[in-house]
C-alpha cells in the first residue's frame, strides 16, 4: 500500500513527521537506489527499499513487545497517576496506539505483551481463541492432596465457576510453590482460585502464553521486540 514517504518513517520510529520531512528534505533518504526530497513522494513500505541515511529501513506494520513485567506498575496505556507498562517500554520500542494485550494485576510479574495491532490483542484475548496461560504462585500454605483435583473439576468462585484447570508442582520439594495453566482470564482468577482451596497467593509470576514462553534472559522491567512468528505462537 503506498502511503507518504514522512508518515512511512515516523510510523517506523524514526522522528515525528516534521523530522522525517527534514530528513527527506536534506537527501538522506532513497526509495528503490533513487534519492527522494520530497516528503509527500509515496512509497510501498513492504515492497519498496528505503534506505535512510546508509541503513536499510525493516518495515513494521505493528510491533509485538515482550515485556517482563515488573511488580507495581499498572497494565494499562496511560495513567496520570501510575506508572504504566507503556511508560516502560523503551524509547527505541515506542510508538502511538501501543497498550498491553491483557492485563496483569499491579503485583502480578512476568510474560506481557505490549502492541499497537488491536486484531492481535483481540483475537489473543477471545475466549473461542483458547489461548492458554500459564502462571507460576507463591502461596502462603503448601498445595493440599486434592487441590489438583478440585482445580480439574472447576472452582466455584461465587459469581462464576472457572473452567477445568491443571494444577502442578514445578519442584516436588517446595509446595508453596505451584503453577497453573488457565485459558480464561477474569479479574484475580488465580488468586481467587487458590483463595477457593484456602490458600493466598503471595506472589505470581505469569510464564507463558498460548505457546509463547518469558524470555529467560530478559529481566524484570525489560521489554525485547519479537518476531511475527513469535508472536504468532501464542495461537500455538
Ligand atoms: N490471575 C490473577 O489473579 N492475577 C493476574 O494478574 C493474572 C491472573
Amino acid at each position: 500500500m503506498n502511503e507518504r514517504l514522512d508518515k512511512i518513517l515516523a510510523s517506523q520510529n524514526l522522528g515525528s513527521r516534521k523530522e522525517a520531512g527534514a530528513l527527506i528534505r536534506r537527501g538522506a533518504v532513497s526509495v528503490n537506489g533513487q534519492t527522494v526530497r520530497k516528503p509527500e513522494t509515496k512509497a510501498d513500505p513492504e515492497r519498496d527499499e528505503i534506505v535512510v541515511e546508509g541503513q536499510r529501513l525493516t518495515y513494521r506494520r505493528y510491533v509485538y513487545i515482550m515485556m517482563n513485567k515488573p511488580a507495581g506498575v499498572l497494565s494499562a496505556a496511560n495513567d496520570p497517576r501510575a506508572t504504566t507498562v507503556v511508560d516502560l517500554v523503551p524509547e527505541s520500542m515506542r510508538r502511538r496506539g501501543l497498550f498491553p494485550a491483557g492485563r496483569l494485576d499491579k503485583d502480578t510479574t512476568g510474560l506481557l505483551i505490549i502492541t499497537d495491532d488491536g486484531d492481535y490483542a483481540h483475537r489473543m484475548l477471545a475466549p473461542a481463541s483458547h489461548v492458554y496461560k500459564l502462571y507460576e504462585a507463591r502461596l502462603d500454605t503448601p498445595v493440599l492432596p486434592g487441590d489438583a483435583e478440585r482445580f480439574a473439576a472447576g472452582l466455584d468462585l461465587g459469581d462464576f465457576t472457572s473452567l477445568p484447570a491443571e494444577l502442578t508442582l514445578p519442584d516436588e520439594n517446595d509446595p508453596y510453590v505451584a503453577r497453573v495453566c488457565i485459558r480464561e482470564g477474569k479479574f484475580h482468577q488465580v488468586k481467587r482460585m487458590f483463595l477457593a482451596c484456602g490458600h493466598e497467593v503471595q506472589q505470581l509470576r505469569r510464564l507463558r502464553v498460548g505457546g509463547l514462553e518469558l524470555d529467560p534472559n530478559l529481566e524484570e522491567g525489560a521489554c525485547r521486540l519479537l518476531t511475527q512468528c513469535e508472536a504468532e505462537a501464542v495461537f500455538s
